[in-house]
């Protein structure tokens, strides 16, 4: 009953609020041809982190867990003409379909995908001095969301912005010893979070077509 009533209302709020796209629906379309999971961020909350971008003027976006691109799309379109966008993405077969859908978008020159396993590409960015992001958004392996912070705030400056997708998982958080380890991982990211000094944050719960979950917001104090 609650999942039929939130999809309802989600596709009510689509309808109001001018999200429908051809490129992102064959995006959508072409993710689930190449059997990827449904995993991507639902049409209103890809809106949302494009106007979350826009909103704080971003010009250099970091986005660590590409999938097919179809978020990458959503926060690309959020840059100013010379923006630039990297994607991090392990899966070269998740990779083939994001650089198709990408392609498609008109979006080849300003996103950037690096295909490794993303603490590596982390790594490399630092060095090779591709900081400060303005906007960061992490939607990868569970597991690695603590570290995946810490490289955030290593790779930002003061007002950065760093949003973390799938922060609530129904509630599993709230389970001390829970089974599925991307829920014990969940709750260290918060442990991380709370206790870094360099970050005011909230998290939000989300329903809608994707069931029950949320994001966390922080933004990058002065150091
Ligand atoms: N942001 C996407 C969804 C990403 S799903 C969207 O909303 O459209 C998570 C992605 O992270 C998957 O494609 C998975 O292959 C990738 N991933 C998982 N572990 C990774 C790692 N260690 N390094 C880089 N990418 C990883
Ligand atoms: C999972 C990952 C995601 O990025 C998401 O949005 C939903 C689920 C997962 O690993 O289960
Ligand atoms: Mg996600």
């Amino acid at each position: 009953m609650s999942q039929e009533l939130w999809t309802a209302v989600d596709d009510y709020l689509a309808q109001h609020t001018h999200l429908s796209d051809p490129v992102l629906e064959e995006t959508l379309r072409a993710n689930a041809a190449a059997g990827l999971p449904a995993i991507d961020v639902a049409p209103n909350q890809g809106k949302m982190l494009h106007l979350l971008a826009r909103m704080s003027g971003a010009r250099k976006i970091l986005e660590i867990g590409t999938l097919g691109g179809y978020s990458t799309i959503w926060l690309a379109r959020a840059l100013p003409p010379d923006g630039k966008l990297i994607t991090l993405e392990c899966n070269p077969r998740h990779a083939d379909v994001a650089l198709a859908n990408i392609e498609r978008a008109g979006l080849s020159s300003v996103v950037d995908l690096r295909l490794a396993p993303a603490l590596s590409s982390l790594e490399q960015l630092f060095k090779e001095g591709a900081a400060p992001f303005d906007f960061i958004f992490i939607d990868a392996d569970k597991p690695n969301n603590a570290a995946y912070l810490d490289w955030s705030v290593r790779l930002s400056r003061p007002g950065t912005v760093i949003i973390c997708d799938n922060v609530v998982r129904k509630g599993a958080i709230l389970d001390p010893e829970h089974e599925d380890v991307r829920v014990g991982a969940t709750r260290r990211f918060y442990e991380a979070l709370a206790a870094n000094p360099r970050l005011d944050a909230t998290a939000l719960q989300t329903v809608g077509r994707k069931g029950h979950d949320g994001f966390t917001l922080a933004v990058v104090k002065g150091s």
